[in-house]
C-alpha cells in the first residue's frame, strides 16, 4: 500500500459477497444455508452470523485499506439455496421482499449503510442492480456497458469494465496460437475501440468514474505470464480512460510498439504484438 500511495495508486480491495464465497464457506460451514447443495458459495443473507462475519471482516479490511472506495462483489450469486432455506425465507416474509434478487438487494443495503457509517462508499458487480439498487453505491459494469448506462442515468458513479473490451483473461491474439486463456477473444484493436463514456451526453457520462481492465489469474501462474496478458493491452484501456480524444488505431499501434520495445528494455515480458495473426 505504500508503495502504491508513493506513486499516486489508490489499492481498493474486493471483498465478496453474498457469491464466490466457497473458501469462506468451507472454513464457517455455519454460514451457509440449511439445506444448501454442495455446488453452493453464496452466504446465508437470513443469518445474523452472516452479518456479523462480513461487518468483523470489513472493519479489519478498512483498518488496512485506507481507500475512500470498498468493493463488496455482488457478481455471479446463484441465490438457488435462498428459495428454499428457511432462514432466507424467513428474513425475506419480515422485510417483505419478493424474490431472491431482492434479497441480494437487502444485504447490499445493509453492508452500504455499515460501509457509509464508517466513511466508505461501496462499490458493487451490476448484479447489484437487480434487486434495489443501494443508494450512494458506484456500479463496476462487466457484463457489457448497459448496467453502467443505466446506473449513471439514475445518478449512480459507475466504472466501466465490459467485458469485451476490458478483461485481460480472455485470448489476445488467434488462440491456437496462445497460452491457455478463458475462452474469449480480446485483441489489442478490439481493446481499444472501446468508449468509456458510451457517447452519452455529459451531463449522464459525468457518473463514469472511469475504466478498468480484469486480469483473473486462473490460468496465469507466473508473473512473466501476467505481464504477456496485461501488455500491450493495458495501453489501451489507459488510454480509453484517460483520452477524451483517441487517435485512430494505426497511429495507436505505432505508439504501443515503441512502449512494448521499452517495456522489454526494462525486463518485462509484453505480448509481442509484431507476431499478432490477428482477427479471425
Ligand atoms: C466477473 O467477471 N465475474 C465480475
Ligand atoms: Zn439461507
Amino acid at each position: 500500500l505504500a508503495y502504491a500511495a508513493a506513486r499516486h495508486i489508490t489499492v481498493i480491495p474486493e471483498i465478496e459477497m453474498p457469491g464466490h464465497s466457497a473458501e469462506v464457506l468451507h472454513a464457517y460451514p455455519e454460514l451457509l444455508c440449511q439445506h444448501a447443495g454442495k455446488q453452493n458459495t453464496d452466504f446465508c443473507v437470513g443469518n445474523e452470523q452472516t452479518f456479523l462475519f462480513l461487518e468483523n471482516v470489513l472493519k479489519e479490511v478498512m483498518k488496512v485499506f485506507p481507500s475512500k472506495y470498498i468493493h463488496i462483489g455482488g457478481d455471479e450469486a446463484s441465490r438457488k439455496a435462498w428459495k428454499t432455506c428457511p432462514r432466507c425465507q424467513q428474513r425475506m416474509k419480515e422485510e417483505k421482499l419478493t424474490t431472491v434478487a431482492e434479497l441480494q438487494s437487502y444485504l447490499t443495503e445493509r453492508i452500504e449503510r455499515f460501509l457509509n457509517r464508517h466513511g466508505r462508499i461501496l462499490i458493487g458487480w451490476d448484479e447489484i442492480l437487480e434487486g434495489k439498487l443501494a443508494p450512494n453505491a458506484v456500479v463496476m459494469s462487466w457484463r457489457g456497458e448497459k448496467g453502467g448506462i443505466e446506473a449513471a442515468k439514475a445518478g449512480h458513479d459507475v466504472i466501466m469494465t465490459p467485458g469485451r473490451y476490458c478483461y485481460l483473461d480472455h485470448y489476445q491474439d488467434f488462440p491456437p496460437s496462445q497460452p491457455k486463456a478463458f475462452g474469449s477473444y480480446m485483441p489489442l484493436e478490439q481493446c481499444y475501440s472501446f468508449d468509456p463514456a458510451c457517447r452519452l451526453p455529459d451531463s449522464i457520462a459525468n457518473h463514469v468514474l472511469g475504466v478498468q481492465g480484469n486480469l483473473w489469474t486462473e490460468q496465469v501462474e507466473t508473473m512473466s505470464h501476467c505481464e504477456y496478458m496485461l501488455y500491450p493491452r493495458l495501453f489501451a484501456i489507459a488510454e480509453n480512460g484517460w483520452s477524451n480524444s483517441k487517435t485512430d488505431f494505426a497511429d495507436f499501434r505505432r505508439r504501443a510498439l515503441h512502449m512494448q520495445d521499452v517495456w522489454v528494455s526494462r525486463g518485462y515480458h509484453p505480448f509481442d504484438l509484431r507476431k499478432e495473426i490477428g482477427e479471425r
